[in-house]
């Protein structure tokens, strides 16, 4: 499998763009790492601990498993904690959010805890060879190493297929060398612990990833075309290299790193958004539907916002993190969040934002 052209450049994603609190909205992630709990492994016969969490983005996610999984460890070991992420990542908030729970992740000065932050992508190696015991990654390998170009098409259902033929084979690429470096970080005997968002298998419209806020989404996006307040060389600038695999494409992927890895463990899952769950105990009363449909849209734009101003800033030369959101950009989004609320209410309130996951447990050969 090949891409179809070079890449145009590196996946450069922050969470941090003014609307999301990433913290507060990741619902979903926060449930999808339940299931993996039961993953993690008993170390009780350890008396220190290197442990890596790949994609950490604002940290308060990653203290769901390290707490179940520090718990077993016995009392006065050292653990080595490194939390990583993209150079433009929000690390201001994982520190606060590390050191204000320190107490709760050290079970009150119980463990010796020593942090480290990774601010570099997990396409490179980012910790020294065979140091680490277990290395975890929620919600995170879904991001492709590099922005694509956009493949040749004469219609829009050309160009969908053609995008998801040209992330198939990336994926499958980039997991496969984010694996073997990986491999080079982690012990002999240590584990690769992960989801994913991923897809169900076929192609029927089932596989919409969280159906109201993608459909919304397109709905809204069309008519800032529409409107003028948008033009289509933005709308396809928006193009995010993320790619929810299949659990065969992922297992194809851990198939052709064998010689490194054995694989554990491969399920998946389909997680609900907990507001979801809220409007079915409901009266589903309007407000309670607008409640449904702020939470849904407020979650899909704490992570994906970023994708949206990269593709306002399509003709711009600096098109990266490195610009703060401009007062002209906050009101393209602020409409465009608008948009997408009164599309939730008005047609996809009944549909529920859920999400296939994907789980792997790996052991290193
Ligand atoms: C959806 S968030 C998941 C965050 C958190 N792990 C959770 O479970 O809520 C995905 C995170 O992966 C990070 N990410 C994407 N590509 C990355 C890369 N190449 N290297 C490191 N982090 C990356 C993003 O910056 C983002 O913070």
């Amino acid at each position: 499998m090949a891409t179809f052209n070079a890449p145009l450049g590196d996946n450069e994603i922050t969470m941090k763009t003014g609307k999301g609190n990433y913290n507060e909205h990741a619902l979903l992630q926060a449930r999808a790492i339940e299931p993996a709990l039961a993953l993690l492994p008993d170390l009780s016969s350890h008396a220190s601990i290197s442990i890596v969490d790949y994609g950490c983005s604002q940290g308060s996610n990653s203290l769901i498993p390290l707490k179940a999984l520090l718990s077993t460890l016995p009392a006065n070991s050292t653990v080595s904690l490194t939390l990583n992420d993209q150079p433009f990542n929000d690390w201001n908030t994982v520190s606060r959010t590390l050191h204000s729970r320190e107490d709760e992740i050290t079970r009150g000065g119980d463990l010796k805890l020593i942090l480290n932050i990774s601010p570099n992508s997990f396409y490179n190696q980012v910790i020294q060879d065979a140091s680490v015991d277990i290395a975890l990654s929620w919600s995170a390998l879904s991001y492709l190493q590099h922005y694509l170009p956009t493949p040749p098409f004469s219609s829009l259902p050309e160009m969908v297929t053609r995008r998801k033929q040209r992330n198939t084979a990336q994926a499958h690429i980039d997991l496969i060398n984010l694996l073997r470096l990986r491999a080079l970080e982690i012990k002999k005997g240590g584990y690769f612990i992960a989801t994913l968002g991923g897809m169900k298998e076929g192609d029927g419209g089932e596989n919409i990833a969280s159906a109201p806020t993608t459909y919304a989404m397109m709905k809204a996006l069309q008519d800032l075309v529409a409107a003028g307040t948008m033009t289509t060389t933005q709308l396809l600038g928006m193009d995010p290299p993320i790619h929810e695999r299949t659990v065969t494409e992922l297992r194809g992927s851990l198939d052709s790193v064998s010689d490194l890895w054995t694989i554990q463990h491969i399920s998946t899952q389909t997680i609900i958004h907990p507001a979801w769950d809220s409007l079915q105990a409901s009266q589903k009363s309007e407000q309670d539907y607008k409640e449904y449909a702020e939470s849904i849209v407020d979650w899909v734009f704490s992570a994906f916002e970023w994708y949206i101003i990269k593709g306002l800033r399509v003709a711009e030369e600096e098109k990266g993190p490195r610009k703060p959101v401009t007062d002209e950009e906050r009101m393209v989004l602020d409409d465009l969040i608008e948009r997408c609320k009164k599309y939730v209410r008005e047609e996809f309130k009944d549909l529920p934002c859920q999400v296939e996951y994907l789980y792997f447990k790996l052991v290193r050969n």
